[in-house]
């Protein structure tokens, strides 16, 4: 089927303003609306007897899976081991017999994931994958699959195929948490809930196009943008500093907020932006006291946060983008959408291709 851009200027565009939707689909896929339960797919292995979980991916499905871990350690308090499959690939990792690996790919057929994934089974893994081209060839040579509902995803910067990648797995942790027993049918109830509220919280996310689009413009004059988050919000800060490098070309890095004056805040002043990625939760307070050691150095912050948020950490000099509140395990999905407007309209402002940035291809199939 040919795919066009509707109304939008941009592929990338489309894809992000069709996340309500993809997310609703991938998670009617996986839970059962009216019990508020997940219902996963029969899968080849059991839960309970796992030590612990291997997740291999590239790019911005490696973020995905660090997202994952935080998910999989808190509600099936299963290790995890999260790696960049060119890395994971030949390093010759001691794994377990009968263990779990875990694979995340957009289209499927990353050669590096790929060949993660064949290390795992000839090394006596249950291969599970998580792709969203349901032909493709990781889905024919997993042991199982749990497909993402994002549609074709035309745009090289992954965006609803991320934000899909994340219900999946959040609905796999759970599954996992309920599966081990850490989780009671209540706490599993209460995680269900709180996840199907993601497409009404995302379309309320994508209403803040203006002033997300106004903060762009700060980014789009800068050299070198820093992202920083904390729990969850560390892997969305990687992804939404490869987002700005991928389609503007202007540098950026993401960071764990702790690990700001270990090295980057000797880079900060006025010329830096920092985009503080902050949901009022239980580490709030962390990270807005990182925030306040940017601002004391003069560091331009845009901070991404809620009412409660935003009223707690009180910095005058500070943009923010005021979300909607929510529970914190949808976060990771919800926060996406701002991410990736920020990266969307600096890149459009520049004038940079969008949809084929230079350099970069959708699916990369040698090594
Ligand atoms: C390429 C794409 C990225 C993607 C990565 C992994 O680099 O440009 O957007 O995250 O490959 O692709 P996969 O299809 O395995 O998710």
């Amino acid at each position: 089927a040919i795919v066009e851009k509707g109304n939008y200027r941009h592929f990338m565009a489309k894809e992000i303003h069709e996340q309500p939707e993809v997310i609703s689909h991938t998670l009617a896929s996986l839970v059962d609306m009216t019990s508020e339960t997940v219902r996963l797919p029969s899968l080849p292995f059991d839960w309970k007897n796992l030590s612990r979980l291997t997740i291999s991916a590239c790019g911005t499905a490696s973020f995905a899976g660090q997202v994952a871990k935080y998910w999989f350690e808190r509600y099936a308090r299963l290790p995890v081991e999260v790696d960049i499959a060119s890395e994971f690939r030949y390093r010759e990792a001691p794994l377990e017999k009968g263990g779990l690996s875990l694979f995340v790919s957009q289209s499927g057929e990353t050669a590096d994931t790929m060949a993660a994934l064949r290390y795992c089974q000839e090394n006596g893994q249950h291969t599970l994958a998580v792709v969203n081209v349901p032909t493709s060839t990781m889905s024919r040579e997993a042991d199982a699959m749990v497909r993402t509902l994002a549609g074709p995803e035309i745009g090289v910067a992954s965006t609803k195929a991320f934000t899909c990648q994340l219900a999946v797995l959040a609905c796999l942790a759970i599954g996992a948490g309920k599966a081990r027993g850490t989780l009671t049918p209540e706490a599993e109830k209460e995680l269900v809930r709180a996840l199907i509220e993601a497409p009404r919280l995302m379309a309320e996310a994508l209403r803040l196009d203006h002033e997300i689009e106004a903060c762009a413009r700060d980014l789009s004059k800068a050299k070198d943008v820093l992202y920083l988050g904390r729990g969850t919000s560390f892997p969305l800060a990687l992804e939404g500093a490869l987002k700005l490098k991928e389609i503007s070309y202007i540098h950026a890095e993401g960071y764990a907020a702790g690990e700001l004056k270990h090295g980057p805040i000797a880079l900060i002043d006025e010329s830096m932006p920092v985009v503080v990625i902050a949901p009022f939760d239980a580490i709030f307070e962390k990270t807005v006291s990182n925030m306040q050691e940017v601002a004391a150095r003069g560091g331009r912050i845009i901070l991404i946060t809620d009412e409660e948020g935003a009223k707690a950490a009180a910095l005058p000099g500070a943009k923010t983008i005021v979300m909607p509140a929510m529970p914190s395990v949808v976060s990771p999905l919800v926060y996406s959408v701002p991410i990736q407007l920020l990266a969307y309209h600096t890149a459009v402002l520049i004038g940079a291709d969008v949809d084929q940035p230079r350099n970069l291809a959708k699916s990369v199939t040698v090594e």
